[in-house]
């Protein structure tokens, strides 16, 4: 799916008309063509078409003056706009164009509730917001669909705006160019995250991360097996040991022209199969375990986005992998890990096997003397029971970075919302037997997790982000596709550009 911005008007396959639901017809087509414009008050008058949020009425051949196709699309009521309304009601346009498959659709930015749209968000804001619903709208994993169907082609939808006003187009170019890097960063990241474990496992994971890298401008470096042995990283070679997939840690560098005044390291988990290990998952739903690498992915797919941005500050991203099997010589319930910190981990439950590779590249991020660290990890079903899939959890040992955190989630639409970090959670991941455990129990699940990344990035400033319900969605939703949604990466890409604007 292409969007583009067009400075002429002129016929096409679809013309896409948003309409806000408050008042009557006249208000409703206010600012519309004539013949549009009646078109919208018919529909109202007939009552089948209200505007009301993701309402869509398509019609066809409804006046020899307008496109043959047409499709009206309800944006709700006026005081209610926001961008993220956008991008949802754009979600649902993108779904739809796609479906349709090489059809060229139109809008213009010019006339009724689109121009109100732009008046309210400013120009930048609206047309990123149409952009990335409509473009993360219309994604759909088809990588293992080959042969019966030909690949379909894709729909584009050109934003027309007249030529006159050169500041204007300038912020929209603006807007939509953010808004491809950033979609474009989420759509890899959800691609990988859907991608089969049997096709996706820490060495492929390195190599397409590599790849990306190359073509981005990126430094990267992969630590192998015995690489991962030399910094004696305990902690990812645990969670290794039952899977013949050898681990990989993933490093990726963004350093701006210039001098850099800061550095952001970015880590993500990358579980590239999650079966909990010898503490094996129930079967149900054991398949969507693939995507216990979205925090890495998302890592990934924000690295691809800032090397376009370029943000003015260093940026790296940490990136540990392994597959969580029980082959012969899986690690065990009781077995005592030593991290690469030092610090010894009793492990109490080996489906807890996130932690022990964030502790190693918590502790590895320290190198790069950041000035924050932020992880994302698909961590624990205790959060989706906290949150389910409408916000990331947000736990942080540095009111600042928490407060910087909350700030861009609201600019870049993506929620979060923050769980408390208190001593006692740390006081209850310590062990008896070593320095920590890497389980406490039910209570207070995705804290006490939250506590034990904690204990390996002390007097550093530092935000976990548990990711574990909001990086998959069983059911498409808005501009959220089913399956991989490529969480964490704008709020990543947003993070960065406000550290180093
Ligand atoms: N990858 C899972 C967490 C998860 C659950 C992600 C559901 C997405 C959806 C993680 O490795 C895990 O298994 N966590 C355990 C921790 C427990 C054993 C302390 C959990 O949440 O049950
Ligand atoms: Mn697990
Ligand atoms: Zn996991």
């Amino acid at each position: 799916m292409k969007v583009t911005l067009k400075s002429t008007v002129g016929r096409s396959a679809v013309r896409v008309v948003p309409v806000f639901s408050d008042g009557g017809g006249a208000k409703k087509a206010s600012g519309l063509d004539p013949a549009l414009a009646a078109i919208v008050r018919k529909a109202d008058s007939t009552g089948i078409f209200s505007g009301k949020k993701g309402e869509v009425l398509p019609q066809v051949a409804p006046d020899s003056a307008v496109e043959k196709t047409l499709l009206l699309m309800g944006l709700g009521p006026r005081k209610k706009l926001d961008g993220e309304v956008l991008r949802t009601v754009f979600g649902n346009l993108g779904r739809r164009l796609a479906r349709l498959s090489g059809k060229k659709a139109s809008l213009s930015l010019e006339q009724g509730a689109a121009a109100v749209c732009i008046a309210k968000l400013g120009a930048a804001q609206a047309a990123r917001c149409m952009l990335e619903g409509c473009r993360l709208g219309a994604y759909d994993y088809q990588a293992q669909k080959g042969g019966r169907k030909p690949r379909k082609p894709a729909s584009s939808l050109a934003l027309e705006c007249g030529d006159s006003d050169a500041s204007l187009l300038k912020l929209l170019r603006s807007g939509l160019k953010l808004a491809d890097a950033c979609v474009d960063g989420v759509n890899l990241a959800r691609e990988l995250a859907n991608t089969p474990g049997n096709y996706l496992y820490p060495a492929s994971l390195a190599s397409k991360a590599r790849s990306m890298a190359r073509s981005s401008g990126l430094k990267c470096k992969v630590l192998g097996e015995r690489d991962l042995q030399r910094e004696k990283m305990g902690g990812i070679l645990g969670v290794a040991q039952g899977s013949n997939r050898a681990p990989r840690l993933i490093q990726l560098e963004y350093t701006p022209r210039g001098k850099a005044e800061k550095t952001l390291v970015i880590v993500g988990k990358a579980v590239t199969f999650d079966s909990g290990g010898i503490s094996i998952k129930p079967a149900g739903g054991m398949q969507d375990m693939k995507f216990d690498m979205a925090g890495g992915a998302a890592a990934i797919g924000a690295m691809q986005a800032l090397a376009r941005l370029k943000p003015k500050l260093r940026v790296v991203a940490i990136v540990p992998s392994a597959e969580n099997l029980l082959g012969g010589s899986a690690y065990r319930p009781g077995d005592v890990l030593t991290s690469a910190s030092g610090k010894t981990i009793e492990v109490i439950n080996t489906d807890a096997e996130g932690r022990l590779l964030l502790a190693d590249a918590l502790h590895y991020s320290r190198r790069f003397k950041p000035d924050a660290v932020v992880d994302m990890a698909t961590l624990t079903g205790a959060c989706v029971i906290a949150l389910g899939t409408h916000a990331s959890g947000l736990m942080s040992n540095d009111k600042a970075l928490a407060r910087q955190l909350l700030k861009v989630s609201a600019d870049c639409g993506e929620r979060i919302w923050e769980l408390p970090l208190f001593d006692e959670y740390y006081k209850m991941v310590e062990s008896k037997v070593a320095d920590v455990r890497n389980s406490s129990g039910r209570d207070a699940g995705a804290s006490t997790a939250g506590a034990f990344l904690g204990h390996f990035i002390k007097g550093v400033p530092w935000a976990h982000l548990d990711i574990a319900g909001t990086a998959w969605r069983q059911a498409p939703l808005g501009y959220q596709p089913r399956g991989a949604t490529g969480a964490g990466v704008r709020l990543m890409v947003e993070l960065a550009l406000s550290m180093g604007a």
